[in-house]
């Protein structure tokens, strides 16, 4: 349940019956100090502006009208027209009830739509590195968070395994003799791409062969499509390794690269030139976006294709959010790119959008990212000035957790020591960039992410564990809790109360893609844990139905961490 939906529903009601003009969303936020009530609305201020009247007067009248009997113990006006609203315990504790019936935590069931992501996205015949690990796990926790809601996620992984390179890379391995070696791994192909680049650039018959196969693998030759096969699936399997051992739920089978929108291209560029949307210039097919301005203020031109024929990136995705929505059905796309890329995304929407083959009410959203830097402010690079690579910072996180898990005093079981080990390493790493702000840039720096302080996975899943181990060191199955829940402390209650708002947590990041938003809400909540712990005795509570309570509490604080942990793609262990 949204509690914040709720309150935003009920206020509209009473401006309805009003008859105030209102059609925006009712603002209802958190309060931020206990004084104010746990709720505040605040847009009855905007609507009296409207209709020149006080936003005192008009709140009043506002109250007479709102029902909040069943929720709220208290409603009240405050300062200019702010209405605050403090909820009922009793009303709290049923609902916690609920959450824990519930399989979804009492989460309200959406409509469900079909929503693309647009995640990961690495390229061909080149190792995943640094710069692909936002992309990829924030994508991600989006794709996981849509989907635990109720959406019909379609994951798409718009690999890079189209274009000239590929010309390039055939006529090498055709040349050293290797196109039918088995034992190629993808480091190989990133020399033997360094190597093809060379001879591409130093001699001439290498290159107009090199040309030569690009046509032919455009125009479906056997042999070429036999090679560039093989280069996608070596890609690609090395991939999934880091997927899997990233906990990230991409699978072979989302892979949708640039290469299946080929066949679409000739027909939209004729189409745009029909529609009088593209036209040629210097021999090149360009579209001009008033929308956009060159540097001589004049209309931007995107250009669709080259002189020689060949198609870009912007083609590309022109032909893939079109197919996207004709074929998939999309209700909505996200795209998980670093900011580098948003004009061309706004370029590429543009296009659609006149087109006609994207309806302008369909939501395409860029969810951009910064970088990840080293401690020097520049962007994050290996000791040698290198870009790091994917699989060696995985590994790393990995050494690091295990080193640490094993230094401190654990409950460990030893053969359990690697497992748990990938688990800590892993879910650091991802969860110290997860809590960021995707907008920014973020230092990078291993004491930070391995810190059991702090707005960390450790510090997350160790409260996890804490809290299992109550449930273990009583004796106690959930199932025998049975007596319905009270709340009377304000530790209590402040825990209840934060409990009841995970939905709001995560409709937002399902709104926004910003996993920070789940981060911080579970660091409060363990943070609220910490307190009523402290504070409320559990297992020696003075009566029966208090110690069941709290307990519930407790169950449903671990519960919740899990799911949100889960949403982010990080895992949990019972023991620490
Ligand atoms: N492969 C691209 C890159 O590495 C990212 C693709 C993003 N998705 C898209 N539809 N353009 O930069």
């Amino acid at each position: 349940m949204n509690i914040k939906s709720l309150i935003s529903d009920r206020v509209h009601q009473a401006l309805i019956v009003l008859g105030a003009p209102f059609d925006g969303n009712v603002q209802v936020c958190q309060s931020t100090k206990s004084k104010f009530g746990d709720y505040q609305v605040n847009s009855v201020m905007s609507v009296a502006k409207k209709i020149s009247i006080s936003p005192r007067q008009l709140a009043e009248q506002v109250l007479r009208f709102l029902s909040l009997d069943d929720i709220a113990r208290k409603v009240e006006i405050a300062g200019p027209g702010f209405i605050n609203i403090f909820l009922k315990r009793t009303w709290l504790a049923s609902r916690i009830d609920l959450a824990l019936n519930s399989k979804k935590l009492g989460i309200t069931v959406v409509q469900p739509q079909t929503i693309i992501i647009d995640y990961s996205a690495p390229n061909v015949a080149k190792e995943m590195h640094v710069g692909h690990l936002r992309s990829t796990i924030i994508g991600d926790a989006s794709a996981r968070t849509l989907e635990f809601l109720g959406h019909n996620v379609i994951r798409a992984n718009h690999v890079g395994d189209w274009g000239t390179q590929f010309g390039m890379l055939i006529a090498y391995l055709e040349k050293i003799q290797n196109e039918n070696a088995d034992n190629i791994g993808l480091s190989d192909l990133e020399r033997y791409y360094r190597q093809a680049k060379k001879q591409y650039d130093e001699n001439e018959k290498f290159a107009s062969r090199a040309r030569s196969y690009v046509v032919k693998l455009q125009g479906g030759d056997l042999y070429c499509k036999k090679v560039w096969n093989k280069l996608v699936s070596i890609t690609m399997r090395q991939n999934q390794l880091i997927y899997n051992l990233l906990n990230v739920t991409l699978t072979e089978g989302d892979v949708m690269g640039e290469s299946i929108y080929n066949v679409m291209l000739p027909k939209i560029i004729d189409d745009l030139k029909t529609k009088g949307i593209a036209m040629e210039s210097e021999g090149a097919i360009v579209v001009y976006l008033d929308e956009f301005k060159n540097k001589a203020g004049k209309p931007m031109g995107v250009i669709i294709q080259k002189k020689d024929g060949g198609y870009l990136y912007a083609t590309t995705d022109i032909a893939c959010a079109k197919y996207r929505y004709e074929i998939l059905g999309a209700n909505r796309m996200l795209y998980y790119t670093d900011s580098r890329q948003h004009q061309h995304l706004l370029q590429v929407w543009a296009i659609v959008r006149k087109a006609g083959y994207v309806p302008d009410t369909l939501p395409l959203e860029h969810h951009w990212f910064g970088m990840i830097l080293g401690k020097d402010g520049k962007p994050f690079k290996t000791r040698t000035g290198e870009t790091v690579k994917l699989s060696n910072l995985l590994d790393e996180a990995i050494q690091r957790a295990y080193k640490l898990i094993t230094k401190k005093k654990s409950n460990i079981p030893i053969e359990e020591m690697t497992q748990v080990a990938r688990i800590i390493g892993i879910g650091a790493l991802k969860y110290a960039d997860l809590s960021k702000n995707r907008t920014t840039d973020y230092v990078f720096d291993w004491d930070k992410i391995l810190a059991f302080e702090g707005n960390t996975a450790l510090y997350m899943q160790y409260a996890y564990t804490r809290i299992v181990s109550i449930f273990k060191r009583a004796g106690i199955d959930a199932v025998n809790l049975t007596l319905p829940l009270v709340i009377n402390e304000e530790y209590e209650i402040a825990l209840a109360l934060r409990l009841l708002q995970f939905e709001e947590a995560i409709t937002t990041v399902a709104c926004e893609g910003t996993p920070h938003v789940m981060c911080k809400y579970l660091y409060d909540l363990a943070g609220l844990f910490s307190k009523f712990y402290e504070n409320c005795q559990i297992i020696n509570a003075n009566s029966e139905i208090i110690r069941q309570s709290r307990l519930k509490l407790a169950l449903l604080t671990s519960r919740t961490i899990k799911t949100g942990l889960y949403t982010l793609g990080i895992e949990t262990i019972e023991v620490m």
